[in-house]
């Protein structure tokens, strides 16, 4: 039976990201191709410098490539304006920044409330959804503290609150546990697989390895390019669910811990 085809909710083709002139010309993106479908949750690991966080901030709106194309939801986003950025970031895309990027004259909540203002709601009312974003950071007894009276890992929860605020459908998240001891990595790693299993789509790029295992699918970048795309059991567990009617349901459930990893394509660039 052939699957219905859905439009991928974003989709690179040969995207390429220079910096500098001249001799100090760098190819940070190099002609990258990547189709990501709704609902996957992505995992982008490879060594410093290796341009993830440049892929992030294309993927945000936050930069533009210098070459190739990048279409979200199927329409090319290269010719959209400056203010058509800003309102697909405020009503889909949620950005917890590698350094998270707290505003410093804002306290905790208003920089929490941040991107609601983008999307027109009254103060109250933003404060009032930034307010229980937090409780469930465990964040509460901080809504009225200045960025820098929190500790390294309650600004990342603060970061990752913010990013969540206005119930994006796509998350991109740099590193959201880099300065998490492994309990509190977990906690954040539960809440978004929470938004995963809610059918939306998470980007994150990460060093951890121990952190795939939350992932439908694992990205390898080195030198600007993908040299490895890897679906993971959890995705082939999903494809599984769908097994034909009358099979006992105890063998449809998804198995938690993921043991086998397989190949699904190879680095295709020269
Ligand atoms: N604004 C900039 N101007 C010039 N070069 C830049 C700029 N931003 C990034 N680069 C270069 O592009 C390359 C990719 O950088 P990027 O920040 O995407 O790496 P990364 O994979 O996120 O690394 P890390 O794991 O250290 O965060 C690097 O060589 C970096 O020096
Ligand atoms: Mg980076």
């Amino acid at each position: 039976m052939s699957k219905a085809k859905l439009t991928p909710v974003i989709e690179l083709r040969g995207l390429t990201k220079q910096y500098g002139v001249g001799d100090a010309q760098h190819n940070a993106l190099n002609g990258i191709d990547l189709t990501i479908e709704k609902g996957e949750f992505i995992t982008i690991m490879g060594p410093s410098g290796c341009g993830k966080t440049t892929l992030l901030n294309i993927l945000g709106l936050l930069d533009h490539s210098n070459d190739g194309e990048y279409f979200l939801d199927g329409t090319s986003v290269e010719r959209f304006s400056g203010a058509r950025h800003a309102r697909i970031r405020s009503q889909q895309i949620g950005i917890v920044f590698q350094h998270f990027n707290l505003i410093n004259r804002l306290n905790v909540i208003e920089n929490v409330a941040l991107p609601l203002t983008y999307n027109g709601m009254f103060r109250t009312r933003r404060l009032k959804q930034a307010s229980a974003v937090l409780k469930n950071f465990h964040l509460s007894e901080r809504e009225y503290y200045m960025p820098w009276q929190l500790s390294g890992g309650q600004m990342q929860r603060v970061a990752i609150a913010r990013a969540l605020v206005n119930n994006p459908s796509i998350i991109l998240a740099d590193e959201p546990t880099g300065n998490l001891d492994s309990k509190s990595s977990h906690v954040i790693m539960e809440e978004l697989s929470d938004i995963h299993k809610r059918g939306n789509t998470i980007i994150m790029v990460t060093h951890n390895p121990d952190l795939t295992t939350y992932a439908s699918r694992v990205i390898h970048m080195l030198d600007g390019e993908i040299a490895s795309d890897t679906k993971t059991p959890i995705e082939l567990e999903k494809s599984n669910k769908k097994i034909p009617l009358g099979m006992h349901h105890k063998e449809t459930k998804a198995a938690k811990k993921p043991t086998k990893k397989r190949k699904t394509t190879k680095a295709k660039k020269k």
